[in-house]
């Protein structure tokens, strides 16, 4: 513990949570939280017990928060555990065949590809895009807060995108930001929400949502054709100047071929859809929580007035901003924006004490795993010291925002770049406090959401 840490006088907050059923729910109520909140499907005996077994609609499904098993499943054996037709279904119209859903030699092939566009040094050379979105994000929420309490997770959803689409294509989103919005809101509101149908029908076959989410992909494609496009009539630069740029140079690393047209577009699609509104959410939920724990706000304010930022790459992991990052991981143990990692099992297996059949269902929920009694210490209280050097070592296996094993987060490096950078501007600058006091609960579809998007005071901290 270091001296400030030892200094603090206000008890650890512990931030509002809905308390889990007690017993498994039952299969209407099972099948409501899947849909309006999953959060709701796991019972209390899922925090405690290493892994538990369900049988519904004639399958069996596991929750695993066993080290070794989740090491079974997603490292020493994750060949045999491919992504559910549930997932590949909502995410194929908005994704294309993508990096993230994308399976077996053609995974490897694009894995391997697009490691060169994601290494510390590539991630480096995008920090200026998210540095530049972010200062023009700050002027914005000047204006904003001058007018009255202010909507931040909207303003963190624009923020995080004007990013992503910076870093991905160079040019401000004020052209295609808002159509890219409307496209997002369209397909997450309705068309990327799970049913059961989407579960239960094999992927041959038609379920009641494909169709609309077809039509929706014959608008979506020729939108990000329109934005390529529009590069590809530019005269290529010696120097990468973004993510796109990386992403023609990549060459398969056997054949030497650069990707299809259409292999690039569906690349863009899974880092644009992937990247932002994960890091919309992590960003929302650690203003949340520095609002309500104003200690630790004023300690991540202070560490991030006395940082050099001028040079913002690297900032997230070279102890700049020791405490900001460990802000950010807390976050992420407490409301994890991918909440789930699913996985259906292609052949027999072993985890733990339990059989697992050739179809089974395997879920490692971070969050579940992350306010696991077995592995955290009052696991439900705010504590950014867990994650300061010189804690002691957090369980390997207990801490996955990321995921774990060879289909990791390609984005990692990137994203806590990107929320550790504007944490610690936007704190670093303003006072942040609830103007509504009421409590915000966490939702998990799709992402880790705040049930209601709750009005912030905000004022300039050198006013
Ligand atoms: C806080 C932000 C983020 C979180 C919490 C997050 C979380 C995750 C998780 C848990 C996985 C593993 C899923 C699985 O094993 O089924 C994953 C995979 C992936 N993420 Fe992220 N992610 C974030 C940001 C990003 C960003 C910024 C990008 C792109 C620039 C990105 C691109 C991807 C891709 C392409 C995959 C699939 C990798 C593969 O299957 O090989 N993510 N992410």
């Amino acid at each position: 513990m270091d001296a400030i840490e030892a200094s603090r006088t206000a008890p650890r907050l512990v931030p509002p949570r809905r308390e889990p059923p007690e017993q498994a729910p039952g299969l209407a109520a099972y099948l409501r939280s899947i849909r309006d909140n999953a959060l709701l499907g796991w019972p209390r005996a899922a925090y405690a017990e290493a892994i538990t077994r369900r049988r519904m609609l004639g399958r069996t499904s596991f929750t695993v928060s066993d080290p070794e098993a989740i090491r079974r499943i997603l490292v020493d054996n994750q060949a045999n555990y491919a992504r559910t037709s549930g997932s590949v279904r909502i995410l194929r119209p908005i994704l294309g065949e993508g990096l993230l859903i994308s399976e077996g030699a053609a995974w490897r092939h694009q894995r391997r590809a697009l490691a060169p566009a994601f290494t510390p040094k590539a991630i480096d050379g995008l920090a200026g895009h998210i540095a530049s979105a972010v200062e023009d994000g700050l002027a914005d929420l000047d204006a904003e807060a001058a007018a009255g309490p202010v909507e931040l997770f909207a303003f963190l959803h624009r923020l995080a995108l004007e990013i992503a689409g910076r870093s991905m294509f160079s040019v401000a989103m004020e052209r295609h930001g808002p159509e890219l919005r409307r496209f997002i809101a369209a397909y997450s509101e309705r068309l990327g929400r799970p049913h059961l149908l989407d579960m239960l029908i094999p992927l041959p076959w038609m379920a009641p949502l494909d169709l609309p989410r077809a039509r929706f992909r014959r608008r979506w494609t020729p939108f990000l054709d329109r934005i390529i496009e529009a590069r590809a009539a530019e005269a290529a630069p010696r120097e990468a100047r973004d993510l796109l740029d990386l992403l023609i140079a990549v060459r398969n690393p056997e054949t030497g071929a650069p990707f299809s047209y259409r292999e690039l577009r569906d690349q863009v699609a899974t880092m644009i859809l992937a990247g932002h509104e994960t890091t919309a959410v992590a960003l929302f939920w650690a203003l949340y929580l520095l609002a309500l724990d104003p200690e630790s706000q004023d300690r991540v304010a202070a560490e991030a007035r006395g940082a050099d930022l001028s040079s913002p790459a690297g900032c997230a992991g070279d102890g700049r901003l020791p405490f900001t990052r460990a802000v950010v991981d807390e976050t992420m143990r407490l409301y994890p924006p991918a909440f789930l990692i699913v996985r259906r099992a292609l052949a027999p297996d072993r985890i733990g004490d339990h059989a697992v059949e050739k179809g089974d269902i395997v879920m490692i929920s971070p969050w579940v795993l992350h306010r696991h009694r077995l592995h955290w210490p009052e696991p439900d209280a705010f504590d950014p010291a867990r994650f300061l050097p010189g804690a002691p070592a957090i369980p390997r296996y207990a801490y996955l925002p990321f995921g774990v094993g060879p289909r990791v987060c390609i984005g990692a490096q990137f994203a806590l770049t990107e929320a550790v950078l504007a944490l610690a501007r936007i704190v670093g600058r303003y006072r942040i406090a609830l103007a509504d006091p009421a409590p915000v609960l966490p939702l998990a579809v799709v992402t880790t959401q705040p049930e209601h998007a709750p009005p912030f005071r905000i004022t300039r901290r050198d006013d």
